[in-house]
């Protein structure tokens, strides 16, 4: 059919292509963006999947509407809600997932160029990425510190207030709320995220995995990958607010899409490029 004929004229790339693109040595400089969806095979909830997403868990804490419990003015008035799903989410107990090992093998390949990540759970440090690897655009666990005299907490007494079930306050000034380092709605980004903007324009690989691209400014790095670079979303669900993947607004498509976990995805990938025995290592040994 005329519809079929339009589909296969412009047929885009596939994760086969992304995966020639790696193993044949032309994919030098890849960027990663990634979301919760990465955590959840560790774990972790995501934020917006129905039934296990948490903002659709929230009801206990009465909150005026979800993502209040991220909200930087609702925390000063009310810092227990976040404080009590802190508990859920303190990195502690959980365990790199393949994806993030995969993110980790591209680094140890000297492919990686960076790694933006909205998550908060540590985890793409804890699978081996060094800091200067990774942007962690919307903060994490990592540091906390006075909301009134910015004096940085002390992480272990964070953490004992935490699963102490106490607020954390601050033991300089004694009178400040302390609140872990991650980007409330109302706060800016950290510096680090503006500072390495301009990797989405040197990079030759755009892969983004598990997340549903809602929240600026980091959704719409993706369209700072200037065409025809290529970019390949794996994620559960289609985007097409930033993906073009039938090629319907421009002549040829440049975005490939793989639908399905990411660790399923992330498997395939490795294993047409030939890394599947050295990924299934670094994710055995950790
Ligand atoms: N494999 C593939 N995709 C998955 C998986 C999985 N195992 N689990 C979840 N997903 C998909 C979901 O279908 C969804 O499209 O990952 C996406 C997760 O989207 P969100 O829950 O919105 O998480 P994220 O995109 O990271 O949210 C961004 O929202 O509240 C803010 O600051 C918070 O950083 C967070 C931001």
């Amino acid at each position: 059919s005329a519809e079929q004929l339009f589909k296969d004229k412009n047929a885009g790339p596939t994760i086969e292509t992304v995966a020639e693109l790696i193993k044949s040595g032309k994919a030098k400089k890849i960027m990663i963006m990634c979301g919760a969806g990465i955590s959840t095979a560790a774990g972790i909830p995501d934020f917006r999947s129905p039934g296990t997403g948490i903002y659709n868990n929230l009801r206990k804490y009465n909150l005026p509407y979800p993502e209040a419990i991220f909200d930087i003015d609702y925390f000063k008035e009310n810092p227990e809600p976040f404080y009590a799903l802190a508990k859920e989410l303190y990195p502690t107990k959980f365990k790199p997932t393949l994806t993030h090992y995969f993110i980790t093998l591209l680094h140890r390949k000297n492919i990686l160029l960076r790694c933006f990540t909205q998550n908060i759970d540590t985890l793409e440090r804890i699978a081996g990425l060094p800091d200067d690897k990774i942007v962690e655009a919307h903060g994490s666990f990592a540091r906390s510190e006075c909301l009134h005299c910015y004096a940085e907490a002390d992480p272990d007494r964070v953490r004992e207030a935490v699963f102490g079930e106490e607020i954390p306050k601050c033991s300089s000034c004694k009178v400040g709320l302390v609140k872990p380092c991650i980007t409330f709605f109302g706060e800016c980004l950290p510096v680090k995220f503006f500072e390495y903007l301009d990797d989405f324009l040197y990079c030759d690989l755009l892969i983004v995995i598990g997340t549903s691209l809602q929240v600026q400014p980091f959704a719409s790095l993706v369209d700072r990958v200037e065409s025809p670079t290529i970019r390949l979303l794996i994620n559960r669900e289609p985007i097409y607010e930033y993906f073009d993947f039938e090629g319907i607004y421009s002549e040829i498509s440049r975005d490939a899409f793989y639908k399905g976990d990411c660790d399923d995805g992330i498997r395939k990938l490795a294993e047409l490029i030939g890394w599947q025995d050295e990924l299934e290592e670094l994710y055995t040994i950790g």
